[in-house]
């Protein structure tokens, strides 16, 4: 796909809800009693997954609307093994939260996942829950997981990588245990599995630096709202952060600050970010988002805040490169495990278009200058943060980029290069001339 440089990104726009919160309504609302009522679902090829997991599983799952879902739980014992192995695609949040999620019940599950999910690891998952009780064989650390359901026993569990994934998958296990289950964590995480489990009624406690669920409560979600996903409008805000003129407003995207990171660090180097209208929607945080371009300066990166722009830092390295002097990101290794090892891809890639990047032992380095990047070929490797990352540094470049497997998008963005398309072509110079 070819991607055009454009003068200026200017609109509002709303983009599909969250694609974490979307994987937990599926699988909570799957063991809930009675129905559940969602709406602002984030409907993507990762979380379609998800609802082909829990019906493989025995769940009813009615869709109403494109982002509109009924879901009929089964309560916290009644998910059935299902003869098949389970499907989970590219998506490592269906794999991992699924294997707690199972584990505590009866009979045999296999899961499994398309190439790239099947190269990521998964002892970091079975570890905790064979802690539990839980029978778990992984493939050489890796998909297929075979899980023969087991009797599970409340741990007390630290973290060795901050990992929002892997203590869900712990949490939803603790909901059959035989007591409380704590997960420990060293650096916060995001936190929507506590949050929705709190909000169907589980007994959960928050403590500054760990959380602990108990089994044995009836689960009722209800009615769910999912806010819009900010990894979704990341793109955008960057975007419009880098090309001089832009001005772009997302209405309605989950504002939770463990997931807030990259406007945090956009703000720091200069950008202009305004948040309107804060609000709940869900139980999360939520507001509208406003980002306006100026000139960005360089920025340092703490190994702390890098699980509240885990899936943003391919974006943030394209703002980095438009920006004036140095940006330094610190403990961002977890990139080499994503759907594709992030890390070496974005300097590959991003120098390729005339970028400054290079890995570091724990993250990587940007020597910004303040001027368009030159462009040429971006290739997202299936990797759909990737594919955005070559459009978003189509659209501010002097010459464009050819952005090969640009489909990737679909993994979380379906209508990912409509949108761009609009807030492209709209594009009346900020603020408008008369
Ligand atoms: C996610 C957690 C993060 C993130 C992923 C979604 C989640 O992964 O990168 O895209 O929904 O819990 P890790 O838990 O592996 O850090």
């Amino acid at each position: 796909m070819r991607i055009e440089p454009v003068p200026a990104l200017v609109g509002h726009l709303s983009v599909p809800g969250d694609k974490s919160i979307s994987h937990r309504a599926v699988l909570i609302g799957a063991v809930c009693e009675g129905e559940s009522h969602i709406s602002g679902f984030g409907r993507s090829a990762d979380t379609e997954a998800t609802i082909a997991a829990v019906r493989a599983l025995g769940v009813v799952v009615l869709e109403d609307d494109v982002d509109v879902l009924r879901i009929d739980g089964v309560g916290t014992d009644g998910l059935r093994a299902s003869e098949a192995p389970i499907d989970c695609g590219n998506s490592g949040t269906s794999m991992r939260l699924l294997a707690g999620l199972v584990a505590g019940q009866r009979g045999r599950f296999e899961l499994a996942g398309d190439a790239s999910l099947s190269a990521r690891p998964m002892e970091r998952v079975a570890e905790p829950l064979r802690r539990m009780g839980a029978r778990i064989a992984t493939t050489d650390g890796h998909a297929p997981l075979v899980i023969d359901g087991a009797e599970l026993r409340a741990v007390d569990y630290e973290l060795p990588v901050a990992s929002a994934q892997v203590k869900s998958a712990v949490l939803l296990a603790g909901l059959r245990a035989d007591g409380r289950t704590t997960v420990v964590e060293p650096t916060p995480t995001r936190d929507h599995t506590e949050r929705m489990l709190e909000r169907a009624g589980a007994r959960v406690t928050r403590r500054p630096t760990s959380v602990s669920v108990e089994p044995g409560d009836e689960l009722r979600l209800g009615e769910l709202e999912i806010p819009g996903d900010i990894s979704s409008a990341a793109p955008f805000f960057v975007a419009a952060a880098i090309v001089p003129g832009s001005a772009i407003t997302v209405h309605g995207i989950g504002l939770n600050p463990r997931r807030t990171g990259l406007l945090d660090v956009l703000e720091r180097m200069g950008a202009k970010v305004a948040i309107y209208n804060r609000r709940p929607i869900g139980g999360e945080p939520a507001g509208d988002v406003e980002v306006r371009a100026s000139d960005l300066v360089g920025a340092a990166v703490s190994a702390e805040e890098i699980p509240s722009l885990i899936d943003e830092l391919p974006l943030l390295a394209v703002a980095a490169s438009h920006a004036r002097g140095d940006t330094i990101v610190h403990g961002a290794q977890e990139l080499r495990v994503k759907e594709s090892d992030r890390l070496e891809a974005l300097v590959e890639e991003l120098r390729r278009i005339g970028g400054h990047v290079r890995a570091t032992a724990d993250g990587f380095h940007v020597r910004g200058v303040p001027a368009r990047l030159r462009g040429g070929v971006v290739d997202s490797r299936g990797d759909h943060r990737l594919a955005m990352l070559g459009a978003v540094a189509g659209v501010a470049s002097r010459e464009g980029v050819d952005l090969r497997g640009a489909e990737a998008v679909a993994v979380s963005f379906p209508g990912f290069f409509d949108v761009l398309e609009q807030v492209a072509s709209g594009a009346v110079h900020y603020p408008p001339a008369s």
